[in-house]
C-alpha cells in the first residue's frame, strides 16, 4: 500500500532526469519509497523531515529539510537551483511551499487527507498507481534498487503499541507486526 501510495503521488507529477523533486513527510512509510522512486527516476530529491532525521533521509539518497516554519527559505537556500515538481505526502506544507516557488501545480500532488488541495494539484492514493507499478517497486527491492527501511518490529500480541506509534506520525519506514 505505501510504496503504490507513493508510486501514484509520483505518476501525478513525472519526475525525471533534470528535475528537483520537493517530497513532504519524506521519511515515513511512504516518504521511503517516493524518495527512492524519484530518484531511480533520475531526480535531485529534497525531503522534509525533522532535524533529527537529517542522517536517516540522506541514507535514502536525498537531501533533508527541516518542515516548519520558514520551509519556503530553506528550500530555496538548499536548492539553488529551480524546485521543479513536488508531492507531499504529510499535509499541504510542501505542497504550498512547492507553489510559492513558482512550481506549476499541475507538478504537485498530496495523498494525504485535509483541506482541498489547490486548483490544479492532484490529491493521489495507491489505487491512482499505474499498471505494472507493484511489480516494479518488488523487481527494485529484489535487485536492491530499493531499500525497505524497518522502523520497529512489533509481535501481534503488542498491535496496540504499533498503532499508537504509527499514530504519533514519526515514523521512518516500515513498522512490521510479526504473527
Ligand atoms: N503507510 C502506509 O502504508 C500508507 C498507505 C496509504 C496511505 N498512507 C497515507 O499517506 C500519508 C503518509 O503516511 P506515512 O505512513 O508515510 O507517514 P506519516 O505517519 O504520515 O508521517 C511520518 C513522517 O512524517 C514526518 N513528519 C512529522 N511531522 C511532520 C510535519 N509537520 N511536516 C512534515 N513531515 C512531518 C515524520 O518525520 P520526523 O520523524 O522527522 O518528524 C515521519 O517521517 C498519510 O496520510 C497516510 O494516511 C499511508
Amino acid at each position: 500500500m505505501s510504496g503504490l501510495t507513493a508510486a501514484a503521488a509520483l505518476a501525478a507529477i513525472g519526475p525525471r532526469t533534470g528535475d528537483t523533486v520537493l517530497i513532504g513527510g519524506a521519511a515515513g512509510g511512504v516518504g521511503i519509497f517516493a524518495v527512492q522512486l524519484a530518484k531511480l527516476a533520475g531526480a535531485r530529491v529534497l525531503g522534509t523531515c525533522s532535524e533529527s532525521t537529517f542522517g536517516f533521509l540522506r541514507g535514502l539518497g536525498a537531501e533533508p529539510v527541516a518542515y516548519g516554519p520558514g520551509l519556503t527559505d530553506r528550500v530555496r537556500a538548499l536548492a539553488s537551483e529551480e524546485v521543479t515538481a513536488a508531492t507531499d505526502l504529510f499535509g499541504r506544507e510542501a505542497a504550498e511551499t512547492a507553489l510559492k516557488l513558482g512550481v506549476a501545480p499541475e507538478r504537485i500532488s498530496v495523498v494525504a487527507d485535509g483541506p482541498a488541495p489547490p486548483p490544479g494539484v492532484r490529491k493521489m492514493g495507491a489505487l491512482d498507481a499505474g499498471p505494472g507499478a507493484l511489480e516494479s517497486i518488488a523487481d527494485a527491492i529484489c535487485t536492491g534498487g530499493i531499500t525497505v527501511a524497518i522502523a520497529a518490529t512489533f509481535p501481534v500480541e503488542r498491535i496496540r503499541e504499533a498503532v499508537t506509534m504509527q499514530a504519533q506520525r514519526h515514523v521512518h519506514g516500515k513498522i512490521v507486526i510479526a504473527l
